[in-house]
């Protein structure tokens, strides 16, 4: 499949027209926004695309959209077209990865040609490249996982930062491993920060480090997160978490890829791919200026939204039988009335919720074959579990609350012990209702 992106319609008919004429199959995109919304989806194996849109005539829409593509299709060879004169913008477009161009107006024997090479040399790696992600602990075949999956390895290999949401439990953290095992940066440091641990005063000294002697207590010279990083791969977890202050910072850093020590005068430069999760509504935040919309640009090159396990629920019994197969419960097995009556649970807490609930049932039964019997007086008590962070359990507890009111505020209040008010501004915070 070749995609042609112009915005001109004219020359997307008579280009279509020609290649499939010639035995290419061939699809069209009038816009980059069009073009991505394809790229997401299929992976064209040519694109041929023009480097002015609407906007002007500098060519950094094209510009723009090659980079993107790049991310989305590394090894789809991209023919440029521009017009007579803007050699420039031809060699902008190759120095950033384009493997040929094409003045307008073309020689048709000359397109078929350029197009005929590109297809014949473009890397065929893809399949085995598909082949070799190593999804290691990541379990399921969900569609909806499948295409988190696909996009995590597109963009594993470049060094695009990666933004990965998802609701609590949903494995986001899995993922980012992922992301860095399949990068060239699999054998140097995967630094995970969980930003949401990191109280504001203690930012700089935790993500930079100091010198001994830069404050009372620093009794010797300290590594921070950026630097221990160095050539890999930092996790920033939780990245909703940051104060405004250290929002500043961050970006600094993220943008210049330096920083100074707590306490010295030099500037030390680091080579960091960074990788951020949230289950944080980051655009809303944005919109209400509790989170810099350029630190959400700069983190957020490629999104990946982790789906809620009742959104992938086919993957419900083989993630509880691979919990539950654990050695260190000696290879429990689960029956299909109970894989059944789990899939018709909501999961608020996704699969770490499956994985709690999976172990207690074990825990409590002590069979070694578990029916729906062993799971239905467990389900709708699940208790605060391992790992969860103080608002994680509050989000948990209040919608508890509201499902046992039947979403009566004043009930849900009165059970919860707050006020009507600060019940309602916990629910604004969480994007509950
Ligand atoms: N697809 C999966 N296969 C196997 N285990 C999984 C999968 N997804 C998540 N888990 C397990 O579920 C638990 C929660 O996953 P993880 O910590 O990555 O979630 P998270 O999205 O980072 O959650 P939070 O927002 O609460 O930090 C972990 O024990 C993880 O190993
Ligand atoms: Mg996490």
């Amino acid at each position: 499949m070749i995609l042609i992106v112009d915005d001109d319609s004219s020359i997307l008919l008579s280009l279509r027209t020609l290649l499939r004429r010639e035995g290419y199959e061939a699809a069209t995109a009038s816009s980059p926004a069009e073009a991505i919304d394809f790229v997401r989806v299929t992976k064209p194996e040519l694109v041929l695309m023009d480097m002015n849109y609407s906007r002007a005539t500098d060519g950094a829409e094209g510009l723009e959209l090659l980079r993107a593509l790049k991310i989305f299709c590394p090894h789809t060879p991209i023919i440029l077209m521009t017009a007579w004169g803007s050699i420039d913008l031809a060699v902008g477009g190759m120095r950033a990865g384009a493997f040929d161009f094409l003045t307008k107006p073309w020689d048709r024997r000359i397109l078929l040609e350029r197009v005929a090479t590109a297809l014949k040399l473009a890397d065929n790696t893809e399949s085995t490249k598909a082949a070799s992600f190593n999804r290691s602990a990541i379990i399921g075949s969900d569609p909806a996982l499948l295409r988190a999956l696909e996009l995590a390895e597109r963009v594993a290999p470049t060094d695009a930062s990666v933004l990965i949401t998802g609701e609590s439990g949903t494995g986001k953290e899995l993922i980012a491993e992922a992301v860095h095992r399949n990068s060239r940066r699999a054998d140097k440091a995967f630094v995970k920060v969980n930003l949401g641990g990191v109280p504001q005063t203690l930012f700089e000294s935790e993500m930079f480090g100091y010198r001994k002697g830069a404050f009372t207590g620093a009794v010797a010279d300290r590594t921070g997160r950026f630097e221990a990083a160095d050539g890999g791969t930092i996790f920033l977890d939780e990245i909703g978490e940051l104060d405004a202050p250290s929002q500043v910072k961050m970006l600094r850093v993220l943008q210049e890829q330096s920083f100074e020590p707590l306490g010295s005068s030099v500037t030390r430069h680091v080579d960091v791919r960074v990788v951020c999760a949230t289950n944080a509504n980051l655009p809303k935040m944005v919109a209400e200026h509790s989170f810099r919309e350029d630190l959400y640009y700069r983190i957020n090159l490629v999104e990946i939204k982790i789906p809620p396990l009742r959104e992938r629920a086919s993957d419900i019994g083989v993630l509880a039988r691979h919990f539950a197969s654990a050695p260190q419960f000696g290879n429990v097995e689960i029956d299909d009335d109970a894989v059944a009556f789990l899939r018709a649970l909501p999961f608020p807490g996704n699969i770490r919720e499956l994985k709690n609930l999976v172990e207690r049932a074990i825990l409590v039964s002590g069979k070694n074959l578990l029916s729906a019997a062993d799971f239905k007086p467990l389900a709708n008590t699940t208790p605060i579990v391992d790992g969860n962070t103080l608002e994680q359990m509050e989000r948990r507890r209040i919608e508890q609350a509201l499902a046992d009111a039947d979403g009566n505020i004043s009930r849900a209040a009165a059970a919860l012990g707050l006020s009507r008010p600060a019940l309602y501004r916990r629910l604004e915070k969480y994007g509950l209702q």
